[in-house]
């Protein structure tokens, strides 16, 4: 199949969290068109339910493609994923990249082997990651925690606002709470919105923790998977897609813009 070199790459959020993913895109891959989705009607996924996460996922999805016309879309959002990604990829004819917790890479950093995952309270409790947790860490400790405050808190940080300390501290005293958490050594950024407050969740731990996530494995992948493919000449300027327009996204227009995101449109 011949690709334009117009047609974008589909970056697909319920908020501003897939911007970790799209950031080391945009690096490796400069003049590739972007459309970047969140579905701030749907937002937040993370304490939604298995059943209303895979029911509005797969729709906004289609209509997306149908109106973009994207190359490739990328799922990145960890909730969605671990929940809609199979249906997700059987509705598409283009290739679709999904954002699963990096427990893997974690799992070969940590010398203590105890591990956190840190995501939301949706992504936490999905099989995926029992799966994942049992074929890279079975000589792990893998410690979860689901937070939903901390979502809010990267929202809040790229409108510009005013952040409050307690809730990366309390994020991260959900995992260093459990038993063994006191030698976790790695955490995994198990959602997307995550990795944007990752200096906040540096400042909050009592001693040295490694956050690892997976935008830059995402980036190596989109690039393997459009290898050889025309791009533009140059960074076309890049598109953001809400669900719902309201002021906060228009609070957004300039953390948007420093991922090259100049234009605003409502699904
Ligand atoms: N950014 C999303 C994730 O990776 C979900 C955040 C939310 O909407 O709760 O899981």
């Amino acid at each position: 199949m011949t690709v334009a070199p117009t047609a974008p790459l589909l970056f697909f959020d319920s908020g501003v969290g897939g911007l970790s993913i799209l950031g080391p895109s945009r690096a490796a891959l400069p003049n590739a068109p972007v459309v970047y989705a969140a579905d701030s009607a749907g937002f937040p996924y993370g304490t939604k339910s298995e059943a209303e996460i895979a029911a509005r996922v797969p729709a906004l999805l289609g209509r997306l493609v149908e109106r973009y016309r994207p190359r490739l879309a990328v799922i990145a959002c960890n909730t969605a994923s671990t929940i809609a990604l199979p249906v997700v990829r059987a509705a598409l004819d283009i290739p679709v990249v999904g954002t699963v917790p990096a427990i893997k890479p974690a799992a070969l950093l940590s010398r203590s082997r105890v591990l956190g995952v840190l995501g939301t309270d949706a992504t936490v409790r999905q099989p995926y990651v029992d799966r994942l947790a049992a074929e890279f860490g079975n000589d792990c400790i893998v410690l979860r925690h689901g937070s939903a405050a901390l979502v809010q808190l990267a929202e809040a940080k790229l409108r510009g606002e005013t952040l409050d300390p307690a809730v990366a501290r309390d994020a991260l005293s959900g995992l260093l709470d459990q038993p063994g958490g006191d030698r976790m050594d790695v955490a995994v950024l198990a959602c997307t919105h995550f990795p944007l407050v990752e200096e906040e969740l540096a400042a909050a731990a009592p001693h040295p923790i490694r956050f690892v996530h997976g935008g830059e494995g995402i980036a190596r992948r989109i690039a393997y998977l459009t290898q050889g493919q025309p791009w533009p000449d140059a960074p076309p300027p890049g598109t953001a897609v809400f669900t719902r327009v309201n002021d906060d996204v228009h609070a957004l227009e300039k953390a948007l813009a420093g991922y090259g995101l100049a234009r605003i449109e409502a699904l």
